[in-house]
């Protein structure tokens, strides 16, 4: 269970049934944890082997479908995408209230963030705040991943009219030594 997860999502006002998205979702015990608070859940992974693991100890049940681009697992409260995110529509996010990026982001290499970044604005609705859990650290030291993200680089990731708040930092010391900045962020688009 992730601490900031549970720590912020009061920050977001959200109401009982809302949906919570979760890019690049895995097998995140975070899921279950927010259908337990009442939430739905929408995610997408590439790995049919995350996806089946995550109902398996889950015990949720499930029924599995398919159309051009997803195997798609749902149940009640949450719908599991299996395939390529970029291939994600609005349609498929129309109900979305939060983006909670945990191990997303810092997952992919530099030269695709932007198309990561560009593919999330593009299907979540326009006043869906985005709780991300980012990493920096020293990149020389270790290739990744997870990557090192700065804030400088998730600020221009998002841009105008985006907000990018440090909600908290925590420094980790990896076994090596490696000082390590764990930072929860809470990005919404500014009023207009
Ligand atoms: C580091 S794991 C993070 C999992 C999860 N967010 C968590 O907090 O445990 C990154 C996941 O992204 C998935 N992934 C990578 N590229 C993807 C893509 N284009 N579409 C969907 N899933 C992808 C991988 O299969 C992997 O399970």
């Amino acid at each position: 269970m992730n601490k900031f997860l549970e720590k912020y999502i009061q920050q977001f006002s959200l109401a009982s049934g809302d949906s919570i998205f979760f890019p690049l979702c895995g097998k995140s015990y975070d899921m279950q944890w927010c259908i337990e608070q009442g939430f739905k859940v929408i995610g997408v992974e590439l790995s049919e082997i995350a996806i089946q693991d995550f109902f398996t100890e889950s015990e949720i049940d499930f029924k599995r479908s398919s159309n051009n681009n997803f195997n798609i697992y749902r149940s009640e409260h949450i719908t599991l995408y299996q395939g390529d995110y970029m291939d994600l529509t609005a349609l498929d996010l129309k109900d979305c209230k939060l983006v909670f990026d945990r191990a997303a982001i810092i997952a992919i290499e530099a030269f695709n963030r932007p198309s990561y970044i560009n593919q999330l604005l593009a299907i979540i609705p326009s006043d869906t705040p985005i709780l991300m859990i980012s990493r920096e650290y020293d990149q020389q030291r270790r290739s990744g991943p997870p990557f090192s993200v700065p804030l400088t680089e998730i600020k221009q990731l998002f841009n105008n009219p985006y907000q990018c708040r440090v909600l908290e930092d925590e420094q980790l010391s990896a076994k090596d030594g490696l000082q390590v900045l764990q930072r929860a962020l809470k990005i919404s688009k500014l009023a207009q």
